[in-house]
């Protein structure tokens, strides 16, 4: 059986989606789901919410899969971070926290665990040991990596302060730990404008360095035309494929859908776009605009979470998916947790700088 009391911290965290499945206590949403699960079925409160995406036959063995899961969670004190881009089976499961990237870096320092697994990319769970030294860190698959991350190196960074002295270095949270060390601030697509602001304001500058997804920077510097970013040549390679072509044959497809957009997407992409924020950002659109018919120009595991918890609205799907979220499994939490493996270490060179310019970011309000 479940563990009610994971459920609880999972309604404890405040600033986050939870899933009120996993405690029983199904919202009107996933009750009207629940109506066309067969009784028989283990955990029926939990298939209600994957019903779209798993067949009552395979259900039984992906159940057995989540209980192994609950269980060695309270043998080992643990709690699963899930990322918006999760695969509903782990998103609507096992996850005890789910957000955007900044949700789960200012969740990461409240837990209350000895261990958390990243059920998301690697330079999640690193911005997780960063801000819990003291807490074990697992990342289920070490592959789990991202197209931004490896992007830019540390390197690269000490040679563009050579070439521009007194630049402040704001840099995107997908970067490595050591990459972050170089930098003065960190940001996420859901803050970025609000900590160039900042650093424009503190360090009394008009340039900032904003590294390394090239679109999120030129997307930003719509916002700010009184700054002059300078950007790196990185790309997210899930969000550069969308051209202002889909989105406008998406359009004619389904006549009255709105479109949100991740500010990854090239920004001729973004100009198409009715609204563009970060994966939080958009849950929160669909939540409170409650459109008929929407479109998420993102991951698309994405819109099978959200849509989850709004079965009124049409959700017009097209599938780009990230293969370094794909890697994180149910089979792979439940053997990083049974063998406690692989932890997250990170150089304490590194960390302490890294550190810094994340927690000088969870600092901005
Ligand atoms: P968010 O910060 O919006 O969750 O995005 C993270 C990410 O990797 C998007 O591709
Ligand atoms: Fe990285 Fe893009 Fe995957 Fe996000 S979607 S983790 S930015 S590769």
């Amino acid at each position: 059986m479940l563990d009610l009391n994971v459920a609880a911290r999972r309604d404890a965290a405040e600033p986050v989606i939870a899933s009120p499945a996993i405690a029983g206590s199904a919202s009107p949403d996933s009750s009207r789901a629940f109506a066309r699960v067969p009784a028989e079925l283990p955990l029926p409160h939990l298939y209600a919410r994957v019903s779209r995406h798993i067949t009552p036959a395979e259900w039984p063995l992906v159940a057995r899969e989540v209980e192994a899961i609950e269980r060695l969670k309270r043998e080992r004190n643990a709690v699963v971070l899930g990322h918006n881009y999760q695969a509903p089976e782990i998103f609507n499961t096992v996850a005890d926290i789910v957000g955007d990237s900044l949700a789960l870096a200012r969740e990461a320092v409240t837990v209350d665990a000895d261990v958390i697994v990243m059920a998301g990319v690697h330079f999640m769970a690193e911005t997780a040991k960063l801000l819990n030294p003291a807490k074990t860190v697992l990342i289920p698959d070490t592959r789990a990596g991202c197209s931004l991350a490896e992007s830019i190196t540390a390197q690269d960074i000490r040679l563009l302060r050579k070439h521009y002295p007194g630049v402040p270095v704001v840099t995107y949270v997908n970067t490595s730990a050591e990459v972050k060390a170089e930098s003065d601030y960190c940001c996420t697509s859901g803050n970025a404008v609000k900590v160039v602001r900042h650093v424009a304001k503190e360090w009394g500058v008009k340039r900032i360095l904003m590294l390394p997804d090239e679109y999120l920077a030129q997307n930003v510097q719509k916002d700010v035309p009184e700054l002059e970013l300078i950007a790196w040549k990185g790309h997210c390679e899930v969000h550069e494929r969308f051209t202002p072509q889909d989105i406008r044959d998406l359009r004619e497809a389904h006549p009255g859908v709105v479109v949100l957009a991740h500010p990854e997407c090239p920004p001729d992409v973004v100009a198409e776009a009715d609204y563009a924020g970060s994966t939080a950002g958009m849950a929160d659109y669909v939540r409170d605009e409650k459109p008929a018919r929407v479109v998420l120009i993102t991951e698309c595991s994405m819109a099978d979470n959200v849509a989850v918890n709004h079965p009124d609205i049409e959700f017009v799907r097209p599938c780009n998916l990230c293969p370094h979220m794909r890697r994180i499994t149910l089979p792979a939490i439940r053997r990083a947790l049974e063998t406690m493996t692989t932890q997250v270490e990170i150089d304490p060179a590194v960390a302490g700088r890294a550190r810094l310019a994340v927690e000088r970011m969870l600092a901005i309000r």
